[in-house]
């Protein structure tokens, strides 16, 4: 096995990523040393039952990104949204250090942030917290013994389910056509949720002020043709 991967390979709980690239430079590594730690959640202690005062300015309501890399959407998003909370979660070192640096520089201040596994931070989190939850190109694990670790999973659509306000979204794009079938194949069967798309191009174009991933860009110059889906909670 990889290394770089963590071990528990018995629960479907673990996570799978890579934690660490190259090394950071030192002025990442300051933000993620000082400034995480300030916006960080802390969920060793119980979750405050309203999340909206977990930010120093006024929000409206909340927005969760899960898996965000480097943040290029996570930021786009939390800047042109400033009465919007926003939390990111990425355990990817260097992914974070990023959007530190991106934080810090446009001074936001309705942003939060975890660097655990989602699949823990998502038990941490209210009930009905959430207006919309985006999973923008996760992991594919094209292997067959790996799809265990897609973080889509039924448990997993219980948990957004459980986090999502009734009508909240949970968003989903992909660049691999197998992971767009299995996410459909586990969300029509979960009963939460309603798939909102009415013509091809619901799924076929990215929805209204998507900002673009680093991934995205990716399958693009390979050639991958992305998939977008946006799902309604019941
Ligand atoms: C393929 S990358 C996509 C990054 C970004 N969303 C984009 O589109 O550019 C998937 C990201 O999900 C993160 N990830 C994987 N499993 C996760 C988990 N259990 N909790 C939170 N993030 C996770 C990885 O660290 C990685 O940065």
């Amino acid at each position: 096995m990889n290394e770089r991967r963590e071990q528990n390979e018995q629960s479907p709980r673990a996570f799978f990523g890579r934690r660490k690239g190259h090394p950071l430079r030192a002025h990442q590594a300051e933000l993620y040393g000082d400034l995480l730690p300030r916006l960080a959640l802390d969920i060793s202690k119980l979750a405050p039952a309203d999340l909206r005062t977990l930010f120093p300015v006024p929000v409206t309501e909340l927005r969760l990104e899960i898996g965000f890399g480097g943040g290029e959407h996570f930021i786009e998003q939390a800047s042109g949204n400033p009465r919007t909370g926003f939390i990111g979660i990425e355990p990817f070192v260097n992914g974070m250090a990023k959007a530190l640096a991106a934080i810090e520089a446009r001074a936001l201040s309705n942003v939060r942030l975890s660097a655990d596994d989602a699949v823990q931070v998502l038990e941490w989190f209210p009930a009905g917290a959430f207006a919309r939850v985006d999973l923008l190109y996760p992991d594919p694990w094209p292997k067959r013994r790996h799809w265990k670790r897609r973080f889509v999973q039924d448990e997993t659509l219980i948990a957004l389910a459980r986090i999502l306000r009734s009508g909240g979204e949970f968003r989903f794009a992909t660049d691999i056509p197998d992971y767009t079938a299995w996410t459909l194949a586990r969300v029509l069967r979960s009963n939460d949720f309603i798939w909102t798309a009415e013509r091809a191009d619901d799924w076929r174009l990215p929805w209204p002020q998507f900002s673009g991933t680093r991934y995205e860009a990716k399958a693009k110059r390979e050639g991958r043709t992305p998939c977008y889906l946006i799902f309604r909670r019941k």
